[in-house]
């Protein structure tokens, strides 16, 4: 099944042509530089940005693949949860693309679609367990088929990336932190500064406020008002680090224990952190679970993802119907 999949979500307007597992084509155009000037995505700028770009993209993922309208089988868009101003954007583009063509159109979850491209050039077999782990969620799930997704946990507070992102700021690092921290951490000594693990052997669910606030609280009592710099910084970056590949890889492992599952997806931005992807690895493989890690590129939003997600929409009869409205909250 050839599918053109469409996303526009968050800062990210993406548009990929997916045929079953194979990706054919992946255009990203990323609006970080545009807010980066924030500390933050801006809504109003993020909706408009999508608005000037979704169609050149669009127009670049088809030609990439070599494959007109006529070719595909169906079209595939994040339906939420995002920003609704630019969930719409693509909604409603690939509602009038139905529209004219009359290709079915799916309308997907992005946490699902993230999930979904750990099958990405891989086979996709059932029941799996899953984490997500981006800039604004940080869940754990048991997909017991390609539709039916229980979670399992959540976090209570802040995302993971968005626990990276804001002690980025306070270190004076720039937005977003995460490649920034997962490089400095590769040459720091995570030992040095103790931070706690928030939550650990306390259920399935996360809290990453706490951490962030432990981390501004060493910067006062160690540094004062003096920016943290060279050694310091790489020490205190390996173990702000430290601390949440802990907590995340722990809580992967007792989700694994409880399911039983015996394959492990681990996707959203924060799973391209190397240090994260070392210790994941290394745990499944102790407990005898296969790993389906997308490539870095595949972690972050994109739109591979969301045609791989929206296969499995169509395959079940499952479509979107012009009057169905993106979804700012998934229910
Ligand atoms: O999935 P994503 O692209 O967008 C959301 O749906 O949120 O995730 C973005 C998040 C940001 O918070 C960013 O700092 C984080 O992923 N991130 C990383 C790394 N690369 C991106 N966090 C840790 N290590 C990285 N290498
Ligand atoms: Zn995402």
């Amino acid at each position: 099944m050839k599918i053109l999949g469409i996303e526009t979500s968050c800062d990210e307007t993406a548009a990929a042509v997916v045929d079953d597992a194979r990706v054919l084509s992946s255009v990203i155009n990323s609006q970080v530089e545009l807010h980066r000037r924030y500390g933050g995505v801006v809504p109003e700028l993020a909706s408009r940005s999508h608005v000037e770009t979704i169609v050149p993209v669009v127009r670049e993922a088809l030609e990439t693949a070599g494959v007109g309208l006529d070719d595909l089988d169906g079209l595939a868009v994040t339906r939420g949860p995002g920003l609704v101003g630019a969930l719409l954007v693509g909604v409603n583009l690939a509602k009038a693309m139905s529209w004219v063509s009359g290709l079915p159109l799916a309308g997907v979850n992005h946490l699902q679609a993230h999930v979904a491209a750990g099958f990405l050039n891989n086979h996709a077999s059932f029941p799996l367990a899953a984490m997500v782990v981006s800039g604004g969620h940080t869940n754990l799930y048991f997909v017991r088929e390609p539709l039916d997704f229980e979670l399992r946990g959540r976090t209570r507070d802040d995302a993971a990336g968005e626990a990276y992102d804001k002690v980025a700021k306070l270190l004076g690092l720039g937005y977003p932190g995460g490649r920034v921290i997962d490089e400095l951490a590769a040459n720091g000594n995570p030992d040095r500064f103790a931070l706690p693990r928030p939550m650990l052997g306390r259920g399935l669910d996360f809290s990453f406020s706490g951490l962030k606030t432990a981390v501004v609280n060493l910067v006062n009592e160690h540094f004062g008002s003096e920016p943290v710099t060279g050694r310091d910084l790489n020490d205190l970056a390996a173990g702000f680090q430290a601390a949440v590949v802990d907590v995340l890889t722990k809580k992967a492992e007792t989700l694994l224990k409880e399911t039983g599952a015996d394959r492990f997806v681990m996707a959203g931005g924060v799973a391209a952190n190397s240090a994260l992807r070392r210790a994941m690895t290394e745990m499944t493989a102790r407990l005898g679970v296969e790993l389906l890690l997308p490539s870095v590129h595949l972690c972050t939003d994109n739109a591979a993802m969301v045609a791989v997600m929206g296969r499995f929409h169509l395959q079940a009869g499952k479509t979107m119907s012009l009057e169905d409205d993106a979804l700012a909250r998934w229910p």
